[in-house]
């Protein structure tokens, strides 16, 4: 496990700066997991994460954690995963590196491929997951991240835009914490509505409810590649270069590199 450095940290809501003094950082809302040694980040204290939206996305998150445990390497990066290397290439880590929805494995496949001197990532997610974490873990949300303006070189979104209520918030996140001269690369997966849907499904899938308003048992809204374009006129980010690998008749996953 990395050690998190903690000049990098900034309060998630305010933004200020955060100090550790004498062993505690600066802001008491934040607990440290003695345990296996990461910050839990979330601000609970906040009335907007108790909407009734956010209890929409707290249920589409126990829905992913049954999908995560049941079928991990359907759902997750998890071991050789061809598809994760091309995105790997594709974004060719340097730097420092925040990925955004990280998963709860131990480390997602394009970082457990990708241990090289120049690279140190930095993974946040609202689920512990598996802990100790190979890599800088802090538990957190997207929305609302817990790192200084202009930090990182790269920030990643893999798989996982697409778990946001609203992802143009996270992406106004993203480009606050990056690097003038750095960029942020998403992984999209988009999927044909009309694309056939399993003759069987097994007994785990069969008994997850969709939120209400919810599209899936999943996503509170999927979105298509339009969709995304006319996310980021929101947020001024533009897109520098794009990849598209088919999957197959139905799926494609779709690469981006954004700059601010
Ligand atoms: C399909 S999984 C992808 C995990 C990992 N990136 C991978 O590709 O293996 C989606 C991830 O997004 C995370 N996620 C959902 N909502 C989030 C939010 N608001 N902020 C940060 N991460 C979020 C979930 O907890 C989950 O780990």
């Amino acid at each position: 496990m990395n050690k998190l450095n903690k000049d990098w940290l900034a309060c998630p809501i305010t933004k200020e700066e955060l100090h550790e003094e004498n062993g505690k950082l600066s802001s008491s809302k934040y607990s440290f997991n003695d345990k296996n040694g990461y910050w839990n980040f979330i601000p609970d204290s906040l009335d907007e994460l108790n909407s009734p939206l956010w209890k929409v996305w707290n249920k589409l998150q126990d829905n992913g954690v049954s999908s995560y445990k049941n079928s991990p390497t359907n759902n997750l990066g998890v071991g050789p995963r061809k598809d994760f290397m091309q995105f790997a290439e594709f974004c060719n880590f340097d730097g420092l590196i925040l990925d955004v929805g990280v998963g709860p494995q131990k480390a997602p496949t394009h970082i457990e491929y990708n241990e090289k001197p120049n690279i140190t990532f930095v993974g946040l997610d609202p689920l512990p997951g598996e802990q100790p974490r190979a890599f800088s873990f802090v538990q957190g949300l997207g929305e609302y991240l817990p790192f200084k303006d202009n930090l990182f070189d790269q920030v990643l979104f893999v798989t996982s835009l697409d778990h946001f209520i609203d992802p143009v918030v996270a992406l106004n996140e993203a480009k606050r914490v990056v690097k003038k001269e750095g960029s942020i690369c998403i992984w999209l997966g988009e999927k044909d509505k009309n694309a056939p849907k399993p003759s069987v499904s097994p007994d785990w899938y069969k008994a997850l409810q969709i939120p209400e308003g919810a599209e899936d048992p999943f996503h509170y809204r999927r979105f298509s590649v339009n969709d995304f374009r006319i996310f980021l006129s929101e947020t001024n980010l533009r897109i520098v270069e794009e990849k598209v690998l088919i999957v197959d008749e139905w799926r494609k996953n779709c690469f981006f590199r954004l700059k601010k």
